[in-house]
C-alpha cells in the first residue's frame, strides 16, 4: 500500500500562541505543520527544507508577510502561500496577491473556514506543478525534436553531396573511358576500310595506337573496378608487419628507370628499422603512385626525396618533389577521382593514382596528405601505423 504523503505546511506568526495553536489544529487535519515566529526564521528553514504551503501573518517586526512571501518565492516558485491578516481590507488582500501570495484569510478564523482556503491553494500549486512538469517536458520534446530535424538535415546534405559526387564520378567516367574507346574504333575503321589509303608504315603506327588505347583503357577499367571495390569495403587487406627499408628499397629500383629517364635524382634519406602495420602489395602501390607523379610532375633534372620520421605509434613517409607546386584551390580537389588539374595533355594517367591511394591508405587506418607551395614543389605524406612488436621496441629503447 502507498503512504500518501502529509502536506507540509509553514506557519508564520510574530505571536507565538497562535502559532503553536495553528500547527496543533493542523496536525489533527493530517498536516505536518511547522511554525516560526519571523520571517527571517521562515526563510532560513526554507533554505534547507521544503514546504508545499505557507500561512504568514501579515504584520510582524522586520519582514512583513508579503517581503517573506516575496523572498520565499525565490526559493520555489511553486510553494502556494497564503497570507493572514487582521485588516479585511480589500487593499491588503489586492498588496497580498500582487506579492505573490494566492490567497489570504481574514483573523481570527476558525478551523473550518481555513481548511477550504488551504485546499484551493493545494489544488492550484497541485496545477502548477503539472503545468510545471508538462511545460519542461514540451520543452525537451521541442529540443529533441530539433535535434532530430538537424541529424536529417545534415544526413540529407551528406546524402546529396555522395550523390552529386557519384554523378560528377560517372560523368568523369564515361568521359575518360570513350576517348580510349574512340581512339581504337577510329584507327581500326580506317585500317578496315579497303576505300582508305594508308601505307604500311601507317598501318603500324595505326595498330600502335590502338595498342596503346587498348592498354590505357584496360589501366582504367582495373583502377575503376579497384576504386570501386575498396569504396565497397570488398578488398581483403593483408594486414602484416612490413620491414620499412626492404620495401622501400623495392620501390626504389621500380622507379629508378623512370626517373633516370627524365634526368631526376632518388634521394631516399636514412631509413630507420622499423616494421609498419600494413598490406604489403597495397604500401607498394601507394608508394610508387606518390614517387611516380613526383617524378611525372617534375622539371627535368629535378628531385624528388623520401624522408621518414616516426611520429609516437606511427610513421610518417614524406615524398617531396621540385615540381610545379599547386595551388590552394588545386590541393582540394587533388584526392577526388579524375582531377588531373589540366595536365591530360602534358602527362600519360588516368587521374586516378590519388584517389585510389587515399582509400587504400584510409582502408589501412593511415591518413594522407599534401603540403605545396606553388613554384616550389610539393610534399605528399602517408602515416602508417607501426606494427605492435615495433612500437615495443621503441618504448624501451
Ligand atoms: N607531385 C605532384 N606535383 C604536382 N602535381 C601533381 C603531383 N601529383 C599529382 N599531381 C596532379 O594531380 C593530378 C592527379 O594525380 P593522380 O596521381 O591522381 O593521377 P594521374 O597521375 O594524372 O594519373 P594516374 O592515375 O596514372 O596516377 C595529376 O594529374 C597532376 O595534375
Ligand atoms: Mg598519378
Amino acid at each position: 500500500m502507498t503512504e500518501v504523503r502529509k502536506q507540509r505546511i509553514l506557519i508564520v506568526d510574530d505571536q507565538s500562541a497562535h502559532t503553536v495553536a495553528l500547527c496543533d489544529v493542523l496536525r489533527q487535519y493530517q498536516f505536518d505543520a511547522e511554525g516560526c515566529e519571523s520571517a527571517e526564521a521562515a526563510l532560513e528553514l526554507l533554505r534547507s527544507q521544503s514546504f508545499d504551503l505557507m500561512l504568514s501573518d501579515l504584520n510582524m517586526p522586520g519582514l512583513d508577510g508579503i517581503g517573506l512571501v516575496r523572498e520565499a518565492l525565490q526559493y520555489d516558485p511553486e510553494l502556494a502561500c497564503i497570507i493572514m491578516t487582521g485588516e479585511g481590507s480589500v487593499a491588503t488582500a489586492v498588496r497580498a496577491m500582487q506579492g505573490g501570495a494566492l490567497d489570504y484569510i481574514v483573523k481570527p478564523f476558525k478551523a473550518s473556514s481555513l481548511l477550504p482556503v488551504l485546499a484551493r491553494a493545494q489544488a492550484t500549486r497541485a496545477l502548477r506543478l503539472a503545468n510545471a512538469e508538462l511545460e519542461r517536458q514540451v520543452r525537451q520534446n521541442v529540443m529533441e525534436l530539433a535535434e532530430a530535424n538537424y541529424r536529417l538535415e545534415q544526413a540529407r546534405t551528406e546524402a546529396e553531396h555522395a550523390n552529386a559526387e557519384k554523378s560528377r564520378f560517372l560523368s568523369n567516367m564515361s568521359h575518360e573511358l570513350r576517348t580510349p574507346l574512340n581512339g581504337i574504333l577510329g584507327f581500326a575503321q580506317i585500317l578496315a576500310a579497303d576505300k582508305l589509303p594508308a601505307t604500311q608504315l601507317e598501318k603500324q603506327r595505326f595498330a600502335r595506337n590502338i595498342v596503346q588505347s587498348g592498354q590505357h583503357l584496360l589501366k582504367l577499367v582495373n583502377e575503376i573496378l579497384d576504386l570501386a571495390r575498396i569504396e565497397a569495403g570488398k578488398v581483403p587487406l593483408a594486414m602484416e608487419a612490413v620491414d620499412l627499408p626492404t620495401v622501400l628499397q623495392e620501390c626504389r629500383m621500380m622507379v629508378t628507370p623512370l626517373a633516370a629517364k627524365r634526368d631526376i635524382t632518388l634521394g631516399f634519406g636514412v631509413v630507420p628499422p622499423q616494421r609498419l602495420r600494413a598490406d604489403r602489395t597495397r604500401l607498394v602501390q601507394v608508394l610508387i603512385n606518390l614517387l611516380s607523379n613526383a617524378i611525372k610532375y617534375n622539371h627535368e633534372q629535378g628531385r624528388v626525396d623520401l624522408a621518414c620520421t616516426v611520429d609516437g605509434p606511427r610513421l610518417r613517409i614524406a615524398v617531396s618533389d621540385t615540381g610545379p607546386g599547386l595551388e590552394p584551390d588545386q590541393v582540394q580537389h587533388i584526392f577526388q577521382p579524375f582531377h588531373r588539374l589540366g595536365r591530360d595533355e602534358e602527362e600519360e594517367g588516368s587521374g586516378l593514382g590519388l584517389a585510389l591511394t587515399r582509400r587504400v591508405v584510409e582502408a589501412m587506418q593511415g591518413a594522407i596528405g599534401v603540403e605545396s607551395q606553388p613554384g616550389e614543389g610539393s610534399t605528399f605524406w602517408v602515416e602508417l601505423p607501426l606494427a605492435p612488436e615495433t612500437t615495443q621496441q621503441v618504448q624501451h629503447a
